[in-house]
């Protein structure tokens, strides 16, 4: 079986959900719960004797040793664990950044000690299969200027906000258990993600949210800042196929081939919501949106050469972003009270934070 790590989240559900749709194996989801997951989000699998759910800290050393002990009745151990619990929004750790070493940063050193521990009593074949996967980030790099190559595997890491900065860490961390312990690790550095249970602080998930409640579309700065957008299941695929393939001690950039300015992705959102939506009278849903502030620090351009993952594992994205980004709208629209669970008062809290409360200039 296998240990995901924060599969209450928005890209662990999708990839747990993916997982127990494509293969037997069983999965033990431990997560926090902190406002970013939603333990609810599995419940399609109702009581599936291949999952089972644990709350609880990735930092938390003796409850990650006791389920890396546990197996199934017919003897099945963890054979591998997929990282993917973090602290995941620039925004939030520019406001507070000490969630993100506790958890980027402690947690993932204190998971991968906890790892090597267990993966060090293994029989030589038990050993020999083990894996540790380490989900990360592109924005490790820092940010490209318009005429630069995308980022390589191989490019210096660069960090500028202290979520990128605590997931560089986290990366070195694992590269280090590595050289210096042995621990078959492998490494993905992935680009933006976008698709269905996505929490709506992010820029696509918030856009559609405020779009269908007629609120402003905030972008930050003049919009022009590029990123590259991946549709979440085929990041999923691009893991399991590490996961499967992916050399020890190797990392692998993931992405869509799909660079794209900010404001011209929520111009596409609001043409598609014109389409599948239209707002009363002759309103465009391009009417709402606003430039604000712009985020301290922000990175200009981020871009992903996934050549090394084409060409050794075969991986390329399935989805196109014309067809992704229709499928993610029309998954919102009809998972309008997931969105409303999800939006408690904690959300509101933090809206007001970055967005400043109504009424406030
Ligand atoms: P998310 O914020 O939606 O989910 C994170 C999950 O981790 C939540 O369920 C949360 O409860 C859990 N968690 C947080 N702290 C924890 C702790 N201390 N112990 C256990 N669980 C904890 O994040 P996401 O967007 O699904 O991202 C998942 C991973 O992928 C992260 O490591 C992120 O850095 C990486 N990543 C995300 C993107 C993206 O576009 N979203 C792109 C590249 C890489
Ligand atoms: O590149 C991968 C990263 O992508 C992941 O590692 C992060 O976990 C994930 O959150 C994401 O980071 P970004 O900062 O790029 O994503 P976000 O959706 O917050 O913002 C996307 C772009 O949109 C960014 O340039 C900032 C801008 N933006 C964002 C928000 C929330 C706005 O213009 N307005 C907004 O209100």
């Amino acid at each position: 079986m296998i240990l995901v790590t924060g599969g209450a989240g928005f890209i662990g559900t999708n990839f747990i959900l993916g997982w127990l749709a494509r293969n037997d194996e069983p999965v033990i989801n431990l997560d926090l719960v902190t406002y970013a997951g939603n333990p609810a989000n599995l419940t399609p699998l109702g009581a599936d004797p291949r999952y089972r759910f644990q709350r609880g800290d990735i930092a938390d050393r003796e409850l990650v040793s006791g389920l890396l002990r546990e197996s199934t009745p017919d003897g099945d151990t963890v054979r591998a664990i997929v990282h993917f619990a973090a602290e995941s929004h620039v925004d939030r750790s520019i406001h507070g950044p000490e969630a993100f070493v506790h958890t980027n940063v402690v947690g993932t050193f204190r998971l991968l000690d906890a790892a090597r521990d267990y993966w060090s009593a293994l029989s030589p074949a038990r050993r020999e299969r083990f894996r540790f996967l380490h989900v990360s980030t592109d924005e490790v790099y820092g940010s490209l200027a318009d005429t630069d190559p995308p980022f390589r595997e191989t490019d210096r890491y660069e960090p500028n906000s202290p979520y990128s900065a605590s997931k560089a860490a986290s990366d070195h961390l694992v590269r280090s258990y590595h050289h210096t312990y042995g621990l078959p690790v492998v490494t993905t550095n992935c680009s933006n993600n976008y698709g269905p249970y996505q929490f709506p602080e992010k820029l696509i998930p918030l856009c559609i949210h405020n779009a269908l409640a007629g609120k402003p579309l905030p972008i930050y700065g003049d919009g022009r800042q590029i990123r590259d957008w991946l549709y979440v299941e085929d990041h999923c695929l691009a893991i399991e196929r590490v996961l499967e393939a992916g050399r020890e001690g190797e990392t692998y950039n993931v992405g869509g081939w799909n660079e794209q300015a900010n404001i011209d992705v929520v111009t596409t959102i609001c043409a598609i919501l014109d389409e599948e939506r239209p707002r009363a009278g002759n309103a465009r849903h391009a009417d709402l949106i606003t430039f604000v502030r712009d985020r301290p620090g922000h990175d200009r351009r981020y871009a992903i050469d996934a050549g090394r993952i084409e060409r050794d594992l075969g991986w390329r994205p399935r989805e196109t972003f014309a067809t992704g980004i229709r499928k993610t709208i029309r998954w919102y629209l009809e998972h309008e009270a997931w969105v409303a669970s999800v939006v408690s008062g904690a959300y509101r809290e933090w809206i007001d934070r970055q967005y400043g409360a109504p009424g406030r200039t």
